[in-house]
């Protein structure tokens, strides 16, 4: 039986419209400068008290076409967002956490930085804490260089690691079509190689484009679609061949523009609108080249608290 102490909070996957990626830094991480965009694909987080006494800490179950794939011990990373929240106010972890999971896992669009943003804020609401948005911020910046966008949404550059968010000036719903990979690759692989490529070469600051920001004011998507970058793409083509064929299918089919999604090996292709969408979709699929298609658009808000189930 549902009781009132279950709290539904749901999170946006994200696209990166722009990544500009700069120098490797002391501690392990590049500084970037990025657009992301949250879009409707998104993760459910139901957080309701532990029943079992004997338990004294986060538990987690997973649904969803990629349940399989998810880590159920303290490297998920809902787990270690109730962790983070129960330590910072000194609440009894004791909770049980279930990961309705549509984001694909480990494809570039911040699927498992949903689930910590979705956790964070379910377990705020369920405990009580009344935790500043910005202190629920803080927290999120501990656990990933994502979360923070998963919770506010929108669209928003990003710098430092990509972290620091400015909410940016944005016209327009923007409709996109996620093409997956069979396998998933993993963020820090993908960094390590476009070093790899990159070699000794000095870097400038990294900052986003003047061009994608005005394509995103005007809310032309023409313009949008051909101001997409993302310098990671050539390491995750590196890593994943495929994903080349994968950009030249939706290019030929009349996408606006195409682009591996943060560091893949997801493929997000915008597109003029619903119709093209299926038009295109239908093509991806019958390539047999992907692994599967989704159809979105964004953007659309940070995590929030939803009434329970979909739809
Ligand atoms: O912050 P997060 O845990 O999501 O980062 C995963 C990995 O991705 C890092 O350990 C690092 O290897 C790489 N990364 C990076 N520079 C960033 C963000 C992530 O090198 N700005």
């Amino acid at each position: 039986m549902a009781t009132s102490a279950e709290v539904t909070a749901r999170a946006p996957a994200k696209v990166n419209l722009e990544l500009v990626v700069g120098a490797l830094r002391p501690d392990g991480y590049h500084d970037l400068a990025t657009v992301f965009q949250a879009v409707a694909l998104a993760d459910d987080v139901t957080a309701r008290p532990a029943r079992d006494e004997a338990s004294d800490d986060v538990t987690v179950t997973v649904s969803g076409p990629q349940a399989a794939a998810v880590p159920l011990d303290g490297s998920n990373l809902a787990v270690r967002a109730a962790r983070l929240l129960a330590a910072h106010t000194g609440l009894d972890a004791r909770v049980h956490l279930h990961i309705h999971k549509e984001i694909p896992v480990a494809g570039g669009m911040a699927g498992g930085s949903a689930d910590a943003a979705a956790a964070l804020v379910a377990c705020d609401a369920l405990w009580g804490t009344g935790l500043s948005r910005d202190e629920l911020r803080a927290l999120a910046a501990e656990l990933g260089s994502d979360v923070p966008f998963s919770l506010l949404g929108g669209t928003a550059v990003g710098t430092g690691r990509g972290e620091r968010l400015t909410p940016a000036l944005a016209r327009g719903d923007h409709h996109w079509v996620i093409a997956l990979a069979a396998r998933g690759l993993p963020t820090p692989a993908v960094y390590r190689e476009l070093d790899r490529l990159r070699g000794r070469r000095v870097l400038p600051e990294p900052r986003v484009s003047d061009r994608l920001m005005q394509a995103l004011r005007s809310g032309n998507a023409e313009a949008l679609g051909a101001a997409l970058a993302n310098d990671l793409q050539p390491a995750a083509c590196s890593l994943a061949p495929e994903l080349e064929r994968t950009l030249a299918l939706g290019a030929s089919c009349g996408a606006l523009g195409g682009i591996v999604a943060g560091s893949g090996p997801t493929v997000a292709f915008l597109v003029r609108g619903p119709e093209q969408a299926m038009d295109l979709s239908v093509s991806l699929a019958a390539s047999g080249q992907v692994g599967d298609v989704r159809r979105t658009h964004g953007p659309v808000p940070g995590a929030r608290i939803v009434e329970p189930g979909r739809g």
